[in-house]
């Protein structure tokens, strides 16, 4: 993540206006650590609460496949794990090109999967726990689309490793204690080819840790 953040910081300026499709709790505005203006936009008002609560002041409720604002609104456009949750990519993907400025970029950056494996992964948590409902992509799949939707800067693989407390799962995600608890539950449950593909490592009851794969896109408009 370390690499995306840095590519990420370098394309932004202070004054660039920034839009978090898709925000969720607020986290990928705080995960970047700097003072950005960002308005958040998300479906759903649960959500949105709890990004108040966390002190993030431009909040739209909205959807991604038809977002409120005008043609190059923002400098920048940021997706973190958003596509997977909504009915039709492509359409999400060239709704946030057609509000990015033509200097601007999108970044889409999607937990995703390579093999039988990961995706019997992530098919394991979405069928579990509401907020990862939505299924898989394939890596793939998601560049390509990009790469139909508007003109690829720079793309790479990622892995990151997840420490998942229940506390980590409530903040992250939003979702109550008995959720959090389910998931770390289910993650020491995993078979042995999704525990050793993720690396899943239990740590003590309710805390596990475990590798994600995801992938991060540039796209920048196509003129
Ligand atoms: C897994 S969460 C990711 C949250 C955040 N981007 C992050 O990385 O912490 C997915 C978010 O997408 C939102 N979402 C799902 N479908 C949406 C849509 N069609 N338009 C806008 N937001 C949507 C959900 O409400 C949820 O908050």
């Amino acid at each position: 993540m370390q690499r995306v953040k840095q590519e990420l910081l370098q394309r932004l300026e202070r004054e660039h206006l920034v839009l978090d499709v898709g925000c969720g709790t607020g986290k990928l505005a705080e995960d970047l650590g700097e003072p950005l203006h960002c308005v958040g936009l998300d479906a759903s008002r649960e959500m949105l609460r709890v990004a108040m609560s966390r002190g993030h002041k431009h909040l739209v409720q909205g959807d991604v496949q038809s977002l409120p604002f005008p043609h190059g609104a923002f400098n920048a456009v940021l997706a973190r794990n958003l596509l997977k949750h909504t009915g039709n990519p492509e359409h999400a993907v060239s709704e946030m090109l057609r509000v990015t400025r033509a200097s601007g970029f999108t970044l889409i950056l999607e937990s995703c999967v390579q093999d039988n494996i990961d995706k019997a992964f992530m098919e394991m948590i979405s069928n579990h726990l509401e907020p990862f409902q939505g299924g898989s992509l394939i890596c793939r799949e998601i560049l390509s689309l990009a790469e139909r939707s508007g003109r690829v800067e720079a793309s790479f693989p990622l892995t990151s490793g997840v420490v998942a407390s229940p506390d980590y799962v409530m903040r992250q995600y939003g979702v109550r204690r008995d959720r959090a608890l389910e998931f770390c539950r289910l993650m020491k449950e995993a078979p042995d080819a999704v525990a050793t593909n993720r690396r899943i490592v239990v740590q003590n009851d309710c805390t596990v840790r475990f590798d994600l794969r995801w992938i991060a896109v540039f796209v920048t408009p196509s003129t």
